[in-house]
């Protein structure tokens, strides 16, 4: 594979956006500045006379600036380590408020005492409204290292100079054992909950019809009164009914801080890519059987209106297919096979916010083997997603250990089950986490 080019490993294409590396480099400067003023006074006798007789007096006059007696919080040009920390902490309640919607039930109380909490607490709400969102509007790709080896990124779009979209590779951006710890952690989760038979839902009626008929049921005709009032989703039984004949990829996922493998991921992706750790959402590893693929999508939404979108893709596979499996970029005509520890990394929104249908991709069909991905979206906007989560769909009555079924428009296979974590899966994870680092 070819070697980065300079202009990839170049650090300054990563907008300032006083949050990450610029910051820290900025206080840096701002050091040696005042180290060389120091020196020039030490040098010239008749001010370091002057410097000794007013230092009280300067040292008064920079105490009164830097702690005013009415300090105003919302000059963003002084640094209060205090408003910094209620800030992070801020955030941690976010990123702790997503967590527990892995659990429904205990989602739905909270749910219910939240608006309260909210509304008793002003000073609280206006905190929120002051706190600016990180933006995540492009990508600064670089070489990293890996258990000691080099890792260097390859543009895919290079024949694509004018392409908004940027798509670029890793090879071995995780090593052999971190992609057999998630495939166990995985097929370990799937294997728990195989039991339960999914509630399956999908996005319409005539979906549905057409993943009976290609399914070969030919003598069940459906109407929307089998849908579960208020869903488009079919009760339990009726689903146990259909589903052995139904195929879909599988997905387990888990949130940032959640493990040690959250976190080294994240920072790791942070390195090579520029994602910031602040705009990632879950983490997701998806498994496809034989004849199972997923239908070409965007990321993000077409025509988006509010930039609450997921700006990049990083998708790694955790295994090699034997035969299909490929990502494809249709637009770009980009195909990537799937290989161990490879990773690709795109964005799927420009620099303005905007979704790029040109970033439409597919996973085709599964031919021979069994595919294994992980997959992180980032977002264009930090805190916003992070304080908000978009509602869970209405769901037929169901177990709490459940998983649930999701039929999108149909091609190739586009089903997909879900079963977000819960505590029992977590205390696993953990005691598997020794194998991940
Ligand atoms: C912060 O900025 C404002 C407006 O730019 C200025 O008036 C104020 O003096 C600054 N405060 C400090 C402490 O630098
Ligand atoms: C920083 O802000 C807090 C309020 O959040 C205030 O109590 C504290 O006095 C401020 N620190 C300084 C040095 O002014
Ligand atoms: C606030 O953050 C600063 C800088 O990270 C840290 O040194 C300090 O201990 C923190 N204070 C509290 C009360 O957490
Ligand atoms: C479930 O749905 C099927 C198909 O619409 C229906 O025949 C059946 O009565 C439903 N069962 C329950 C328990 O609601």
């Amino acid at each position: 594979m070819g070697k980065p080019t300079k202009r990839l490993n170049k650090r300054t294409q990563r907008p300032v956006r006083g949050e990450g590396t610029s910051a820290v480099g900025g206080r840096n400067v701002s050091g040696a500045g005042q180290a060389k003023v120091r020196r020039s006074i030490a040098d010239n006798k008749f001010l370091r006379a002057v410097a000794i007789l007013f230092l009280p007096v300067l040292l008064g006059v920079f105490g009164l600036i830097m702690y005013p007696p009415s300090f105003d919080l919302s000059t963003n040009n002084v640094t209060n380590t205090t408003k910094i920390n209620k800030s992070a902490s801020k955030e941690s309640i976010i990123h702790g408020h997503g967590d527990k919607r892995r659990n429904d039930r205990s989602t739905k109380d909270k749910e219910k005492q939240r608006p309260s909490q909210t509304t008793n607490n002003k000073a609280k709400t206006s905190e929120m409204e002051d706190f600016k969102p990180t933006i995540l509007d492009s990508l600064a790709i670089q070489e990293i290292i890996v258990d000691e080896n080099i890792v260097s990124p390859v543009e895919l779009t290079k024949d694509h100079p004018s392409s908004p979209v940027k798509i670029y590779m890793f090879e071995g951006l995780l090593t052999e054992r971190e992609c057999a710890g998630l495939r166990r952690v995985h097929q370990r989760h799937l294997t728990e909950t195989n039991a339960q038979h999914p509630i399956i839902c999908f996005d319409s009626l005539s979906t549905f019809r057409r993943h009976l008929r290609d399914a070969g049921i030919k003598d069940v005709s459906v109407s929307t009164s089998d849908f579960t009032q208020g869903t488009t989703c079919i009760n339990s039984s009726f689903s146990e009914e259909l589903g052995s004949s139904l195929t879909w990829s599988h997905s387990t996922s888990f949130y940032p801080a959640e493990s040690k493998f959250s976190t080294i991921f994240e920072d790791r992706v942070f390195k090579a890519t520029g994602l910031k750790q602040s705009n990632g959402g879950k983490f997701q590893i998806t498994s496809y059987l034989e004849g199972i693929g997923y239908k070409t999508h965007t990321d993000c939404t077409l025509g988006n209106h509010d930039k609450r979108d997921r700006y990049a893709t990083i998708l790694v596979y955790l295994q090699d297919v034997e035969e299909g499996g490929e990502t494809k970029f249709p637009e770009l005509g980009i195909s990537v096979t799937p290989r161990k520890g490879r990773a690709i990394v795109w964005n799927n929104m420009n620099g303005g916010g905007e979704c790029e249908p040109i970033s439409i991709h597919e996973a085709a069909q599964v031919k021979t083997g069994h595919k294994f991905i992980i997959q992180r979206w980032y977002y264009y906007k930090s805190f916003s997603y992070l304080g908000k989560r978009a509602p869970e769909p209405d769901l037929p009555a169901r177990a709490s250990d459940q998983p649930r079924v999701s039929c999108d428009e149909y091609e190739h296979g586009s089903c997909r089950w879900y079963d977000e974590w819960n505590n029992d899966h977590l205390t696993e994870y953990r005691a598997l986490q020794s194998g991940l680092s």
